[in-house]
This record gives C-alpha cells, sequence and structure tokens, in this order.
C-alpha cells in the first residue's frame, strides 16, 4: 500500500469544455474519480489537486515530500514548457513521478515540444487522452511494488 498524488496544472479543470477535439470530452472530477477507484482496486491511496496557479503546484509537491507520498502522476499542463520552478520542486523532493499529457505535444505547435520535466521524470506519457491516467496509475503501482520489495531484500 502507497500513498500516491495525481496533479494537474492549468487549464485542465476546464477538461471536457476545453478543446474537446484535442484534449477529449471526460471532465476532470470524472478522470479523478476514476484514477481513486483505479487507486484502490490497485490496492494504493490517492490524493488529486489541480490549480492553475504555478506556487500552489509547487507548495504542493513540496507537502508530499512531508506527507511520504510515494508516487506523483503530473500533467503540468502549459507549465510544461515554462516552468523551472516547478521542475526545481521536483529535483528537490526527488519524489518520482510519471508526466503525462492528454495530447501528444510531440504532433502538435514547436514550442510544445520542449519540457522541463522529461528529463527528470522516471517516465512519461503523451496522447492516450483520460486513458492516459490509468496507465499512469497502474505503473505507479508496478513501481511502489518493485520499490517495496527492493526494500524488502535489502
Ligand atoms: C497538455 C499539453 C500542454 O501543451 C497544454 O498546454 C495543456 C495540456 C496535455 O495534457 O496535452 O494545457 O499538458
Amino acid at each position: 500500500m502507497a500513498d500516491f498524488l495525481l496533479l494537474n496544472g492549468p487549464n485542465l479543470n476546464l477538461l471536457g469544455s476545453r478543446e474537446p477535439d484535442v484534449y477529449g470530452a471526460t471532465r476532470l472530477d470524472d478522470i479523478e474519480a476514476n484514477c481513486i477507484d483505479v487507486a484502490r482496486a490497485l490496492g494504493h491511496s490517492l490524493d488529486c489537486f489541480q490549480s492553475n496557479a504555478e506556487h500552489e503546484l509547487i507548495d504542493r509537491v513540496q507537502q508530499a515530500a512531508q506527507d511520504g507520498v510515494a508516487f506523483i502522476i503530473f500533467n503540468p499542463g502549459a507549465f510544461t514548457h515554462t516552468s523551472i520552478a516547478i521542475r526545481d520542486a521536483f529535483l528537490a523532493v526527488a519524489i518520482p513521478f510519471i508526466e503525462i499529457h492528454l495530447s501528444n505535444t510531440f504532433a502538435r505547435e514547436e514550442f510544445r515540444h520542449n519540457s522541463y520535466f522529461s528529463d527528470i521524470a522516471e517516465s512519461c506519457l503523451f496522447g492516450f487522452g483520460a486513458y492516459g491516467y490509468e496507465l499512469a496509475l497502474q505503473a505507479a503501482s508496478e513501481y511502489a511494488e518493485r520499490s517495496i520489495a527492493n526494500a524488502e531484500e535489502e
């Protein structure tokens, strides 16, 4: 049993109505509810947090370290392409994380091709829409179970 955190950045509160041709028709509430169910079925707990504010995302990452969160699933939204400050927060807490995007950012405008997170993430998921969050949770669960098994061996 591990504690996971699902973090979503700016404008992802508008999922469902925001550019549905790019991001799909599923609302963030529904993604979060489904993820909580999936995490529970895998034997883990999940907290969800969304913010449009860079400092709130940084505060939540710092708090995750104090709470003993084992793994973070993070869609930084447009902060993907701009935020050295959030990158530094992840480096500071050293909590493993998956970077996730609903769309395949590499198939879009060139300014979306750069990410401040991909090189420090455990792994990255692009372009699976809302289903990507489920995939990320399964991967997080695998990762946590491997870490627990490794710790027991030591
Ligand atoms: C996004 C991709 C970003 O480029 C964009 O700014 C978003 C959403 C995605 O999930 O596809 O807000 O992170």
